[in-house]
């Protein structure tokens, strides 16, 4: 796994009271490791108080423009958001780690394909990188976009998608929603069942989309997929990225009383250590000081996934692998207790 990189600061640019966007200055010998797809994210790594403190960031960016941008919108009380939107300044240095992530712009050979995203609040900033990379790379490709927000005011990229619109206009299509204040040419709202019947049934209902793709709070995202469905959509055509995940308690159908004794591999070094069935895969390796890749510690990210490749394991919480990659012997670290009294988890075979 490549290591974090520190990279300076280059604009910091306030979008809405409660969010910035930040450009890193990526020098010449890194940008092929910075190069991504867009979609993906990266993850910041800070010492706040003592304690390191990883969070993961959609690049907003298009993927042709050579910047490495995100926005960091500020949560009441966030341990890293706070100082983001208050604290930091351009020439600062933060550790970042090079693009990753699965939820991804999968676009068509042909010309003239047709995405849809729903995404509400900071949901937008993968979004944004799709929407700038279809327009500036796909012949003829058009997005519909569906974003909600409270009001246009805390609306992130409100005017640069206006403008967007304004030099696609037949290209870019875009829906606004407020749940709090009543504007002329937007919805009034939230995203739900009947925006998607309108988007699929009334005003897009000639269009054939290619692909949908979700960011927002996960009711949202759960609803969207469920009526996406039940209009005919194939799941594989329909992505989704959470950034937080599931507030709901999962109960372990295991007993995890036990020891487990851990071979662990990661970027070609082997390590032996016992662990305690209650704790997580990544935080025993944590506790063992070992290097194990990871983001969100919730299990949302896709950052530490691993291969249990002798032994078993069990997750509390998984919305990325599929069931196939599960039977493959693929788990989330941060999600994962042993079961058996020896496991061997690769890092390195994913
Ligand atoms: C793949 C991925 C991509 C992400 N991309 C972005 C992005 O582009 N822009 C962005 O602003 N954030 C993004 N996030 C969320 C980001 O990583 C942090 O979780 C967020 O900035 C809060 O961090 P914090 O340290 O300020 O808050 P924390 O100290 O981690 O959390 C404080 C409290 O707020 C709650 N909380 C955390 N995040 C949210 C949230 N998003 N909404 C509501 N409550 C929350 C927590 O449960 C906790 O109770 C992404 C997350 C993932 C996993
Ligand atoms: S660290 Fe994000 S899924 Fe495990």
């Amino acid at each position: 796994m490549p290591d974090f990189h520190k990279l300076s600061i280059q604009h910091i640019t306030r979008e809405t009271s409660q969010a910035v966007s930040i450009t890193f200055d990526v020098p010449s010998a890194l940008k092929e490791t910075y190069t991504f797809i867009p979609g993906q994210y990266i993850t910041i790594k800070t010492e706040i108080k003592g304690t390191e403190v990883r969070r993961a960031y959609s690049i907003c960016s298009s993927s042709k423009s050579g910047e490495l941008k995100v926005a960091v919108k500020e949560i009441k009380d966030g341990t890293f958001s706070v100082i983001a939107n208050n604290e930091l300044k351009v020439g600062d240095i933060l550790e970042v780690h090079p693009p990753e992530g699965q939820f991804l712009l999968n676009t068509g050979t042909s010309a003239g394909n047709t995405y849809t995203a729903f995404a509400a609040g900071s949901g937008i900033t993968p979004i944004m990188s799709m929407i700038k990379s279809v327009l500036e790379e796909e012949t003829n490709g058009r997005f519909v976009l569906v974003y909600g927000n409270k009001t246009p005011e805390d609306t992130i990229f409100h005017k640069e998608l206006l403008e967007l619109q304004t030099a696609y206009p037949n290209r870019l299509f875009i829906e606004f929603i407020y749940s709090r204040s009543q504007q002329e040419q937007a919805h009034f709202g939230r995203i739900e069942k009947s925006t998607v019947n309108y988007v699929l049934k009334n005003k897009f209902k000639d269009t054939t989309f290619n692909a949908f793709y979700l960011c927002g709070p996960e009711e949202m995202i759960n609803t969207v997929t469920h009526i996406l469905q039940e209009n005919g959509v194939d799941k594989n055509q329909i992505h989704f990225e959470l950034f937080t995940s599931s507030s709901e308690e999962t109960e372990i159908d295991a007993d995890l009383e036990g020891k487990t004794s851990v071979t662990l591999i990661v970027d070609d070094e082997e390590f032996n250590f016992i662990m305690d069935q209650k704790k997580t895969l990544l935080d025993a390796a944590l506790i063992e000081d070992i290097d194990a890749p990871y983001s969100c510690q919730g299990g949302v990210c896709s950052s530490c996934i691993c291969r249990i490749s002798e032994g078993e394991a069990i997750m509390e919480k998984n919305s990325i692998l599929t069931d196939g990659e599960i039977a493959e012997g693929l788990v989330l670290a941060c999600q994962a207790h042993p079961t058996s009294g020896s496991i061997k988890v690769d890092f390195d075979d994913v």
